[in-house]
């Protein structure tokens, strides 16, 4: 009895999108969404138009979405004028509404990320085993802006897509190499961190950094991002897992996830390298970035014990330059970074559902707020004031 009744109720979804799809599709689409018209100012709740998908595009009814820091590093930090104005947000989940000429792998009503890496199959990037950076993805969305291909406006004027995704919406349109189907019975309001934070911190330690069993690992900045970190190194088999913040009431859920020693740099006048050093009879194995200072970067280099040692950057910044003294490297550390956790995201991030619903990744732990769009710019200042590691939006229901 319980199997027929699940299967008549996914079919009854399926049947409802598809009747929606129908409503909707090859027509200009009205809904709400938070405009960053200037940077630092509140985002606006707007009335917005969204465009039909054109060839090779997806339009994504934008279920749930998180706030992660690279959203306030746009609005708050970089501040480039020429990213104005703009829908943020990045990390969420969604269904297909409707699909441009040729997309064949997708259709209405299928669960899917969007992604702010792209992944087209076939550029030598995505060839080789050794990068997620996707060439045509980059080309044809440079950098985090794609002015001319933003489908999205609003009183009249082109709103940028931020990173190409701009899920601060309940609708978007996404190139197909920028969006991963998932399992259909993943529950959209916990997946949606896998599209950015989660994937981040996790692949930074097991794909960028190989953290090995038995290692010493050190994790600086305890957001999402390297909470996320923290859980990696555990899962890769880490012994002993150090994790550093300026605020220790990150420290809790750091434990939750696998941290067997926290350190405030507050509580120390050494620098923190110097106090990681004596804990660690010369420095950690693997250290990981994930503040986006490259004050800290060079913390995080130089935590890591010479001989082997190996840093990753995963912390996002592009204002200022990275320093570190020749000699760190030349006594055997490397210095590496790494971009949605070395995940290619088509092929990533549906792995990394799967090992939610297995229970091997947790989710639920990063979920320190449910609130909905209208609420953003409260999200906003919980993150500003680090008073939460991730606020999940709820856009549309399902
Ligand atoms: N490389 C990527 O692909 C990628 C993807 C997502 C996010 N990011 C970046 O990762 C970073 C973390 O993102 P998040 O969403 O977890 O942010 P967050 O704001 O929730 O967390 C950052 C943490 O760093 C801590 N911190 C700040 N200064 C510190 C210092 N001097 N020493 C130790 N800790 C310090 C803060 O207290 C906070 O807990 C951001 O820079 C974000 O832009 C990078
Ligand atoms: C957020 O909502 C989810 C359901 O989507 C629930 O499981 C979780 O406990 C809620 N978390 C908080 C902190 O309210
Ligand atoms: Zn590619
Ligand atoms: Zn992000």
């Amino acid at each position: 009895m319980f199997l027929p009744a699940v299967l008549s109720e996914l079919l009854s979804r399926l049947f409802i999108h598809i009747f929606a799809a129908m409503a909707t599709a090859g027509k200009v689409i009205k809904c709400k969404a938070a405009v960053a018209w200037e940077p630092n100012k509140p985002l606006v709740i707007e009335e917005i138009e969204v465009a039909p998908p054109q060839a090779n595009e997806v339009r994504i009814k934008i279920v749930a979405t998180a706030v992660c820091h690279s959203d306030l590093y746009h609005l708050l930090e970089s501040m480039h004028k020429d990213g104005f104005p703009t829908v943020l947000g990045h990390e969420a989940a969604g269904i297909v509404e409707s699909v441009g000429p040729g997309v064949t792998e997708f259709q209405p009503g299928d669960k899917v990320l969007p992604l702010f890496i792209s992944q087209c199959r076939e550029c030598r990037f995505c060839k080789s085993p050794k990068t997620n950076q996707c060439e045509k993805g980059w080309a044809t969305r440079p950098n985090v802006m794609a002015p001319l291909e933003s489908r999205l406006t609003c009183k009249g004027k082109k709103v940028l897509q931020f990173t190409g995704t701009s899920t601060f919406s309940e609708y978007t349109v996404v190139n197909q190499m920028a969006v991963a189907k998932i399992d259909p019975a993943a529950p959209l309001e916990k997946v949606c961190l896998l599209g950015c934070g989660i994937s981040t911190g996790y692949g930074a330690a097991v794909n960028t950094a190989k953290v090995e069993p038995g290692s010493t690992c050190a994790v600086f900045g305890l957001g999402a991002v390297g909470l996320a970190a923290v859980m990696g190194c555990k899962s890769a088999g880490a012994k002993r897992i150090i994790a550093v913040d300026i605020n220790p009431e990150k420290f809790v859920k750091a434990k939750v996830l696998g941290a067997t020693d926290c350190v405030n740099p507050k509580d120390h006048d050494k620098p923190i390298s110097q106090v990681l050093a004596e804990m660690t009879n010369g420095g950690v194995d693997f250290s990981l970035e994930c503040a986006g200072n490259v004050g800290v970067m060079r913390s995080a280099l130089e935590s890591c014990v010479k001989g082997w040692g190996v840093s990753v950057i995963v912390g996002w910044t592009d204002l200022h330059d990275i320093s570190a003294r020749p000699l760190q490297l030349i006594a055997g550390r490397t210095w590496k970074g790494s971009v949605f956790g070395g995940f290619k995201g088509r092929d990533g991030v549906p792995q990394m559902v799967k090992a939610y619903m297995d229970k091997k990744v947790k989710l639920d732990e990063f979920i320190t707020h449910n609130m909905t769009l209208d609420q953003v710019n409260d999200a906003i200042e919980l993150m500003k004031h680090g008073k939460c590691i991730r606020t999940v939006l709820k856009v549309s229901s399902q």
